[in-house]
C-alpha cells in the first residue's frame, strides 16, 4: 500500500466515518441543537458521554448555561437535517422550525430531546475540559430513549431496520451495509 505522509494538517478528518448526533439544550426560552460528529462514550460506570464543541458554537454557550444537554442520533434519511443543523447557526435561524423536527419531553432534565432520533440520551453536565479550539463537555447519562424496534435484547442496533447516519467530513455522508453484519468471537 503506497502511503502519503501529511505533516501540514489543514483539516483533520482521516478518522471518519463517525455517526452524527444532534446535541442541544434549553437555556431560558432558547432551545438550540447542532450536528455533532466528535462524540464518545467515556465511562460505563458512571455512564459518561462526551461531546466536543467549538467555542464558536451557540450550542456551546447554551449547554454551558443549561448545565445539561441531549444527544440525539440521526439515521441516513435525515442527512438534510444534519446539514441544516450543522451548517446554520441558531444565532440566525430557528433550526427546529426550519428542519421540521419535533421535540420530545425529557424525563430527568429540563432540555428537550428530538422525537425523530432513533436513540437519544439525557445528560447532566458534569465537567467542561478545554482542548485546543474545542471543549469536551462531559455528561452523565440519566436516561436513554430508544426506538424499541431499533435494537435487539442486548442493545445491538438492528441494522436491517435502522441505517445510522455516518459523516465523512466535507459535507459527505454514508451509511452501513446491513449485509456486512457479522458476530465474531476469538477461537
Ligand atoms: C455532520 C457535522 C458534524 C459536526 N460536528 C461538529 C462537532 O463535533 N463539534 C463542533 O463543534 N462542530 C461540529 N459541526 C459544526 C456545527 O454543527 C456547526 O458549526 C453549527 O452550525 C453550530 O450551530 P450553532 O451555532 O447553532 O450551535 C459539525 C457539522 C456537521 C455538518
Amino acid at each position: 500500500m503506497a502511503k502519503k505522509i501529511i505533516t501540514n494538517l489543514k483539516h483533520f478528518q482521516y478518522f471518519y466515518p463517525y455517526t452524527v448526533a444532534l446535541v442541544g439544550a434549553k437555556s431560558g426560552h432558547k432551545i438550540n441543537f447542532m450536528s455533532c460528529a466528535w462524540h464518545s462514550a467515556l465511562s460505563f460506570n458512571p455512564p459518561l458521554f462526551g461531546v466536543l464543541l467549538s467555542k464558536k458554537r451557540l450550542t456551546h454557550s447554551i449547554i454551558s448555561e443549561a448545565r445539561e444537554f441531549s444527544v440525539n442520533f440521526l439515521s441516513y434519511d435525515q442527512a438534510k437535517i444534519s446539514a441544516i443543523m450543522g451548517r446554520k447557526s441558531g444565532r440566525e435561524v430557528d433550526k427546529i422550525k426550519l428542519s421540521g423536527l419535533h421535540l420530545l419531553e425529557p424525563k430527568n432534565i429540563q432540555s428537550p430531546l428530538i422525537a425523530e432520533a432513533y436513540v437519544a440520551f439525557e445528560c447532566r453536565l458534569e465537567e467542561i475540559h478545554p482542548f485546543g479550539d474545542h471543549d469536551l463537555f462531559v455528561g452523565q447519562i440519566l436516561a436513554v430513549h430508544v426506538d424499541s424496534e431499533g435494537f435487539n435484547q442486548e442493545g445491538v442496533l438492528e441494522v436491517q431496520r435502522i441505517r445510522p447516519l455516518c459523516y465523512l467530513g466535507s459535507d459527505c455522508y454514508v451509511t452501513i451495509d446491513p449485509e456486512s453484519f457479522k458476530r465474531v468471537l476469538p477461537d
